[in-house]
C-alpha cells in the first residue's frame, strides 16, 4: 500500500560512475514537512543521490515516488511536473554572477510560468522579504556575503512554491553564527510553509539544532548505515562508525 504522507519514497536506487559503484541499494522515506538530513563523510555520495532526486543524474537501478508519482518511470511531462514542484540549492550556490539577485530569484518565474514582469517582480519581492533579504534586487551576488548568498539561492529556490527543497551543504564555507542563522531560516521556511525538506550537511551543530530524522551513509558499503533521530542515533546506535561521526568536534 502506497503511504500518503510519504512526500518522498526512495526505493532501492544503485548509481554507478562508469563501472564504480557510489550508492547501493539505497531505500528511505521522507515524511511531508519533515526535516530529513543526509550526512556521512565526504565522498560518500551524498550529492550524487541528491542529483539522482532531482533528475540530473539517472540511477542503474531503482525507484523514486513523489507524493506516491514514479518519479523515474514517467513520461518526460509528469517528470517536467514533478520538476517544477523541487527547489533545488546545489553544493555552491550557483547564483548566475552576471545577474542581479532579482534577477537570479526571478529566473525560474521566467522559466516555468506565464507571469508578467510586475508579477514576477512583486514574487521576487515577497521571496526576498521571507529569506531576511529586503530590498536587495539591484545588487550583483559579488556583493553579497556568504550567507546573504544562501539567502539568495532559497529565495530562488522557493521562487515556484515548491513542496521539496533539497539543500546540498546549507552552511558550506559559513561561520557558526551565519550557520545558525541559515538554520533559524530553513525552520522558519518548513515551519510557514510546510516545505519538505532534504538536506546534506557535515554540520554536525545543525544536525542536532533542526533535523527531524538523519540518515549516514558509508562510503565502504555504499548504504544506510543508520537511519533515525539525530538523539536517537547518538544515545542509542552501537555501530562505531556512526558514534565517530556524531560525537567528532
Ligand atoms: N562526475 C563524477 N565522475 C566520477 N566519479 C565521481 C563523479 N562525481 C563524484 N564522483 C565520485 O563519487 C563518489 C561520491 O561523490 P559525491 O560528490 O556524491 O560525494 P559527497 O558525499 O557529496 O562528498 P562531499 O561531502 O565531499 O561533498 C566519490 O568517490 C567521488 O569521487
Ligand atoms: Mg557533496
Amino acid at each position: 500500500m502506497q503511504h500518503t504522507t510519504d512526500a518522498i519514497k526512495v526505493e532501492n536506487i544503485t548509481f554507478l560512475y562508469d563501472d564504480t559503484v557510489v550508492l547501493e541499494k539505497i531505500s528511505f522515506t521522507v515524511k511531508t514537512g519533515e526535516l530529513f538530513f543526509i550526512i556521512g563523510g565526504s565522498g560518500c555520495g551524498k550529492t550524487t543521490l541528491l542529483r539522482c532526486m532531482t533528475g540530473l543524474l539517472e540511477p542503474e537501478r531503482g525507484e523514486i515516488f513523489y507524493f506516491g508519482k514514479d518519479f523515474l518511470n514517467n513520461d518526460s511531462r509528469e517528470r517536467e511536473m514533478l520538476l517544477k514542484s523541487f527547489g533545488v540549492l546545489y553544493q555552491s550556490s550557483a547564483l548566475w554572477s552576471s545577474m542581479t539577485i532579482g534577477e537570479n530569484v526571478s529566473l525560474p518565474l521566467e522559466q516555468y510560468t506565464r507571469l508578467d514582469k510586475n508579477d514576477r517582480r512583486e514574487i521576487v519581492a515577497l521571496k526576498l522579504a521571507q529569506v531576511g533579504l529586503a530590498g536587495t534586487e539591484e545588487l550583483y551576488p559579488s556583493e553579497l556575503s556568504g550567507g546573504m548568498k544562501k539567502r539568495a539561492g532559497l529565495a530562488r529556490a522557493l521562487a515556484l512554491d515548491p513542496k521539496i527543497v533539497f539543500f546540498d551543504e546549507p552552511s558550506g564555507g559559513l561561520d557558526p553564527v551565519t550557520s545558525k542563522e541559515i538554520d533559524e531560516l530553513i525552520l522558519e521556511v518548513r515551519d510557514t510553509l510546510g516545505t519538505t525538506m532534504v538536506i546534506v550537511s557535515h554540520q554536525l551543530s545543525s544536525i542536532f539544532r533542526i533535523a527531524d530524522r538523519i540518515m549516514v551513509l558509508d562510503h565502504t558499503t555504499k548504504g544506510i548505515i543508520a537511519n533515525g533521530t539525530p538523539h536517537q542515533l547518538a544515545r542509542m546506535s552501537h555501530d562505531p562508525r556512526v558514534i565517530n561521526f556524531l560525537n567528532q568536534s
